[in-house]
């Protein structure tokens, strides 16, 4: 593969959980542990390619409205996850980032997360960005008050407001935009995920429940990325 063709950053909507576990009889609660592993191998296989942030939509806004016992399993499995991972991000020199509404977030979810931010914040092999608590628009919201604010006290000129400045509030801004957003299980659409960052974003979308997805099916996803001619609005050649 021409190296010239690998995502800087890699975006993805982990779906499919829920049908993975009902096709095998197996309770919801299952399907999201199942789902934990492709984690442990995308992030390697990412790492491997050359990728330089990863950035998965673990948990929306919108997922609030799921039965308690799921929202609480899900936390439980987060929590798992970064206990047991810690020490491998490090080993592997992987920086661990969240953008979303964290301080919604159970507690000794939130204690557990701020220890390994910490820890991996000098790490600089690749960025991990779990989207937690995430919405697009509640973070576009969130930037238009503040430049109001800004504006309102005086302290910005309205004529300074640019799609730069956005860029540079938003909760990614340590982030370039992704160049590849994956979405598993199925569905085509963004699910209020990153909207203003995947202007030219390239969209792969594949019927693999997450739980089923693998190293050979991310490397499809970087394959079918490097056929891809990116114009960014302008003519062709
Ligand atoms: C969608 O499956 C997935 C989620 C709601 C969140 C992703 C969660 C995981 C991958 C679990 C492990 C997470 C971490 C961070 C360790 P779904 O329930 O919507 O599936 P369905 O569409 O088949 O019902």
């Amino acid at each position: 593969m021409n190296e010239n063709y690998i995502p800087r950053h890699v975006a993805i909507i982990m779906d499919g959980n829920g049908r993975w576990a009902a096709r095998r009889g197996l309770s919801r609660d299952e399907g999201h542990k199942a789902g934990a592993e492709p984690i442990r191998i995308v992030l390697k296989a990412a790492q491997k390619a050359g990728v330089e942030f990863l950035t998965l939509y673990a948990f929306s806004t919108e997922n609030w409205g799921r039965p308690e016992d799921e929202v609480q399993t899900l936390f439980e499995l987060l929590f798992q996850y970064i206990q047991s991972e810690a020490s491998e991000l490090m080993a592997s020199g992987v920086r661990l980032k969240t953008i979303g509404a964290v301080e919604a977030l159970p507690i000794f979810t939130q204690k557990a997360l701020d220890e390994v931010l910490r820890l991996t914040q000098e790490n600089r092999s690749l960025t991990l960005t779990l989207a937690l608590s995430y919405g697009s628009r509640a973070e576009l919201t969130w930037v238009a008050r503040e430049l109001a604010a800004e504006v309102a006290a005086g302290h910005r000129a309205l004529e300074t407001i640019t799609p730069e400045t956005i860029s540079e509030k938003l909760w990614t801004r340590e982030l370039s935009d992704p160049d590849l957003l994956i979405r598993t299980g199925g569905d085509m659409r963004l699910s209020n995920f990153l909207l203003w960052q995947c202007a030219y974003t390239e969209f792969y979308f594949t019927p693999t429940l997450w739980p089923d997805f693998d190293a050979k099916d991310f490397r499809a996803a970087l394959t079918a990325f490097a056929g891809r001619e990116r114009r960014y609005g302008l003519s062709q050649k």
